[in-house]
């Protein structure tokens, strides 16, 4: 499909060995658009963490291609996918994953990716642009400890964003936070993917967060019915 930026062409995904393999994603064939907002639904176990971190580049399948926004990330080296990842995608975590000794502008800049017209005075202002995306830039000099959940999740939002990705993964962002606060978490992302017309693929437990989706998933056992 020519508007594809996600395609996975039967992909199957097995952990462990002989008897003890478990399934965790069996011959999924998905097409995602450039702009589409999905989420992915379904029980614990049933394959949406998997399903997120094989499409991100994060984790490889047994079997099956895995494009991303063209590139096929199954056959890329071990020592460029770091980069592919950077260029390509963002990933937001249900438990944040700061690093607490670094302040909130350290984490954000910790991971923009270099580049030949990346000066110092370039870093800074692409650091400080993602910051005050989500309302972040008075509680740069913060450490995680220091920030409430929310502000912390919106801190790696920022994190996730740096390198302009296309698309944007996020495994149950709001899952450790109050609803209130997973509200204004997913207004933020549905906001700043319209803005820059992102990709977003979000999994969540949550039924009443699917309104921000164009498309739901439902998974079972492995598998997208
Ligand atoms: N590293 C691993 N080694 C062995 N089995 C694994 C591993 N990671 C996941 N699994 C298994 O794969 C299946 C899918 O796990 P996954 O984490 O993708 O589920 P999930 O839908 O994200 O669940 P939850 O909603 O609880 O987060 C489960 O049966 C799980 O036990
Ligand atoms: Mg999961």
């Amino acid at each position: 499909m020519a508007n594809a930026i996600v395609q996975l062409e039967d992909v199957n995904k097995e952990y462990g060995r002989g008897k003890k393999t478990v399934a965790a994603l069996k011959d999924i064939n998905l097409e995602i658009r450039k702009g589409e907002f999905i989420a992915v639904v379904g029980p614990s176990g049933c394959g949406k963490s998997t399903l997120l971190h094989v499409m991100a580049g994060l984790e490889q399948p047994t079997s099956g291609r895995v494009l991303l926004d063209g590139v096929d990330v199954t056959l890329i080296s071990e020592r460029d996918l770091p980069k592919v990842r950077a260029q390509k995608i963002g990933f937001v975590f249900q438990a944040f994953l700061l690093i607490e000794d670094l302040t909130a502008y350290e984490n954000v800049e910790a991971v923009l990716w270099p580049s030949v017209d990346h000066t110092k005075e370039k870093q800074e202002a692409m650091t400080l642009e993602v910051l005050r995306e989500v309302d972040m830039l008075e509680r740069r000099d913060h450490f995680p400890r220091q920030m409430s959940g929310g502000e912390q999740q919106r801190i790696a939002i920022a994190r996730a964003l740096v390198n302009n990705p296309p698309v944007l993964f996020c495994d149950e962002p709001t899952g450790n936070l109050d609803s209130k606060t997973g509200e204004t978490i997913m207004k933020f992302i549905s906001k700043l993917a319209k803005e820059k017309n992102m990709t977003v693929v979000l999994v969540t437990h949550n039924d009443e967060l699917t309104k921000y989706a164009g498309k739901v998933l439902n998974m079972r056992d492995g598998a997208i019915r």
